[in-house]
């Protein structure tokens, strides 16, 4: 039969989940094998390699990887190791290059992975090496709506699969004009927190009124925004959803008012209000009528790493993650709408955002706890709103009953546990995609 089941850290019953998951280094050790060796992992956008030959370097869990668009315009994720003896072949962020030279004895790749040329070939290796064997080692790309998404394994389902119905409410931004979006950034920092504390949070509204009541009293009192209370979000009409792994929380909204995103002020909201009117009758083509009015798409992340849009906790060990915060802009927006979004990005996410550093020093407290002798004997609670998620008629994935609740959190650990107990990619279940994709959105954009 079956091999044991080696990960038991969530008790479905109670929502008791076990921190050593937040600070033992063989548990993360496998964590790198087993979900970042085979989930897709968002890894940047389109927009950051328009043209043949561009190149912008990135990560897929720890591993150096260069995203480049080759002369053919396809993409592809080549891990930045000379096959050699393992020197970087590029150290730079970005850039324009057809080949890629390792500095160290000279072999050169192309950009689409081949090794080009080998000082010696003929008289040092006396023309008995492989090159075609030693190219640089390659992931599988995909994209969708221009952000590219790269895997380790060659037995992973597609990525419209691996988004499934999580898609149906990630098109309400990232796929919600013809022109599609653009990526500005990354801002990059370091923080001495565990990877999974901050996209769990992805999904915790419950925080918002306590930890960001200070920078939500700001926002009312400079920006005129409404003001934030547990009363007001425990009879949200917001939801919960989760599929595949993904966290959603999304505003069914009824009232013809833009989705709000930083930015967003008593000075600019008719700038906001303008263009979300003038954009309708292309995003009611694009999405339906249902998800071009009524679903907009709240705090989420993408299964395992990516949050909030464009962002990126990259791991880098069980006590530490790199933060990427990109800014996600609609192409064809208008720039003074652009240019307000940028600001309002930075000034509220991002190393020097107000609400990041409120987040931050409580995922610092939250990684801490999982180090402390005497404290990680006792489990972290999850069991808020347990037994209050199904199925929606209108809404696809898991539904939370409230908007405040813990659901997506506990799925998101069983998730983690599904990958962590699985052999390969036959064993990780997926959810069929059964929701109704209205309008001509689709995964190319
Ligand atoms: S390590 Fe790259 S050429 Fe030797
Ligand atoms: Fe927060």
């Amino acid at each position: 039969m079956g091999t044991a089941r080696k990960y038991n850290i969530i008790d479905p019953a109670t929502g008791k989940i076990d921190r050593r998951i937040f600070s033992e280094q063989t548990i993360y050790d496998d964590e790198m094998e087993k979900i970042f060796g085979r989930a897709w992992l968002m890894i940047g956008h389109e927009s950051l390699v328009p043209a043949e030959d561009d190149f912008f370097h990135t990560y897929m869990g720890e591993d150096p990887v260069i995203l480049t668009r080759d002369g053919h315009g396809r993409l592809h994720a080549l891990l930045n190791m000379c096959r050699h003896r393992g020197n970087r072949v590029c150290r730079v962020d970005d850039g324009n290059a057809k080949r890629f030279t390792c500095t160290y004895h000279g072999w050169t790749y192309r950009n689409d992975s081949a090794l080009e040329y080998v000082p010696g070939e003929s008289e040092a290796y006396y023309g008995a090496l492989d090159k075609s064997s030693l190219g640089l080692i390659e992931a599988r790309v995909e994209t969708y709506a221009g952000i590219a998404f790269a895997t380790w394994a060659k037995d992973a389902p597609s990525l419209e699969a691996y988004l499934g119905d999580a898609r149906w409410y990630l098109d309400t931004v990232f796929n919600r004009r013809d022109g599609g979006m653009q990526a500005l950034g990354p801002m990059k920092w370091l923080e001495p927190v565990n990877w999974k504390t901050l996209v769990d949070n992805c999904s915790d509204n419950y925080h918002v009124p306590t930890s960001h009541l200070a920078s939500a009293r700001v926002q009312t009192r400079y920006l005129g925004r409404p003001r934030l209370s547990h009363e007001d979000q425990f009879e949200s009409p917001n939801k919960h959803a989760f599929v595949n792994g993904h966290s959603i929380t999304f505003r069914d909204a009824d009232d013809n008012a833009p989705r709000y995103m930083h930015g967003v002020s008593s000075e600019t909201f008719q700038l906001f209000q303008e263009y979300h009117d003038a954009t309708m009758p292309e995003v009611e083509r694009r999405l339906g009528t249902l998800r071009a009015r009524r679903v907009q798409l709240g705090n989420h992340s993408i299964f395992p790493n990516g949050i909030l849009g464009l962002r990126l906790a990259l791991p880098r060990g069980p006590l530490k993650t790199e933060f990427w915060h990109f800014v996600l802009l609609d192409r064809d927006a208008p720039e003074e709408l652009k240019r307000v979004i940028r600001i309002g990005s930075q000034a509220n996410n991002g190393a020097a955002g107000m609400f990041e550093q409120d987040d931050v020093d409580n995922w610092r407290q939250v990684t801490a706890a999982s180090t402390s002798r005497f404290g990680r004997r006792h489990p972290q609670d999850l069991s808020m709103g347990l037994g209050h998620a199904g199925a929606h008629p209108d809404y696809p994935g898991l539904v939370s009953e409230r908007y405040i609740s813990e659901n997506n959190q506990r799925l998101f650990y069983r998730r983690w546990e599904e990958f962590m107990n699985a052999e390969s990619w036959a064993g990780i279940p997926l959810d069929l995609i059964k929701a109704r994709f209205d309008g001509t959105a689709t995964m190319q954009g």
